[in-house]
């Protein structure tokens, strides 16, 4: 399968606290941080790459040294960067990210060169983006971009995945031509709210947003599985697989890797959630976003041992 990833790459630097600091409050955490490999985009294509697809991306670093090693992880990661720009005059993403003895996380990001990734760079990528499989994509880079890329995919029967991460502020206006949407709980509340809908309950936000116009969603529920529904009247939850989390940051990246290329195999939503939904259950026992990403014998094996959960 092949799989085209238009979004962002950053740099993480992590420190695991005890718990997070409130406002105005300074908390001493571990003794050192940790300089890992980031960006939703990046994390969602290793992960695509990992799953056994063919990905290219389209994104952008600064001219720093941070921007090489972001490439440089990629490639061996096994994705094609041929479409990763390098800016002038910004520097590579980077995200400040705390995680505490749960595993949860809290993110800050500096989108740096992300932020000038433009529509003229989906139209000089036009090729490789029309002959994949399905484009995934993120709100990490500014929101005319992706509208362009999923635009293009649409008019070209590409399959388009959205993963609304961070929350977006306003409407989508390209709802609609969002194939599979897949947002966290707390984005699955926040978009339903956009669109003047206040869901107590995930399979609420679902219906909201299918109201809305989406054609698939499947909202990630952490620790409780996720929720698949669609136009047509699905409506169901998938159980979670029982891991002891160590670090939750990437996980819904790779969720969406793992759940794209699944879908470009043709294989039904339920089925392709499962798989994602053992991938990201496998990458929360691990730290960083990617540090050590399942591969899909790894989730093949993972399932078996875990037949009914
Ligand atoms: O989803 C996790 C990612 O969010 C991190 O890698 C960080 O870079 C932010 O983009």
């Amino acid at each position: 399968m092949q799989i085209a990833v238009v979004g962002s790459i950053n740099t993480d630097i992590t420190i695991n606290v005890a718990t997070f600091a409130k406002p105005n409050e300074t908390v001493i955490g571990a003794d050192n941080y940790i300089l890992s490999q980031g960006g939703k985009g990046a994390n969602q294509a290793a992960a695509a790459a990992a799953s056994g697809a063919q990905v290219h991306m389209i994104a952008q670093v600064g001219d720093d040294d941070l921007g090489s090693q972001a490439i440089k992880s990629l490639k061996s990661a096994g994705v094609h960067c041929e479409h990763i720009k390098i800016a002038d005059s910004s520097s590579t993403g980077l995200a400040a990210i705390l995680v505490n003895q749960d595993g949860d996380n809290s993110i800050t990001v500096a989108p740096g060169a992300n932020n000038s990734l433009t529509p003229q760079n989906i139209t000089a990528a036009k090729g490789i983006i029309t002959q994949s499989d399905c484009l995934i994509l993120q709100l990490e880079i500014p929101l005319e971009t992706v509208e362009a890329a999923i635009n293009l995919a649409h008019k070209n029967g590409v399959p388009t995945i959205l993963n609304p991460a961070p929350a977006s502020k306003k409407e989508l206006p390209f709802l609609s031509q969002v194939d599979f949407l897949i947002p966290n709980e707390i984005e699955a509340y926040d978009m339903a709210s956009l669109y003047g809908d206040t869901p107590k309950s995930p399979e609420e936000a679902a219906r909201c947003l299918i109201k809305a116009g989406v054609k698939n969603i499947v909202i990630t529920l952490g620790s409780k599985g996720c929720l698949i529904a669609n136009a047509e009247g699905l409506l169901q939850r998938i159980k979670p697989y029982p891991v002891k989390a160590v670090d939750t940051t990437g996980a819904g990246d790779t969720f969406c890797g793992f759940l794209a290329n699944a879908l470009s195999q043709g294989k039904p939503l339920a089925t392709a959630a499962e798989e994602a939904s053992a991938a990201a259950s496998l990458s929360v026992t691990r730290p960083q976003a990617r540090s050590q990403l399942p591969n899909q014998a790894e989730v093949s094996e993972f399932m078996k041992q875990h037949p009914d959960r």
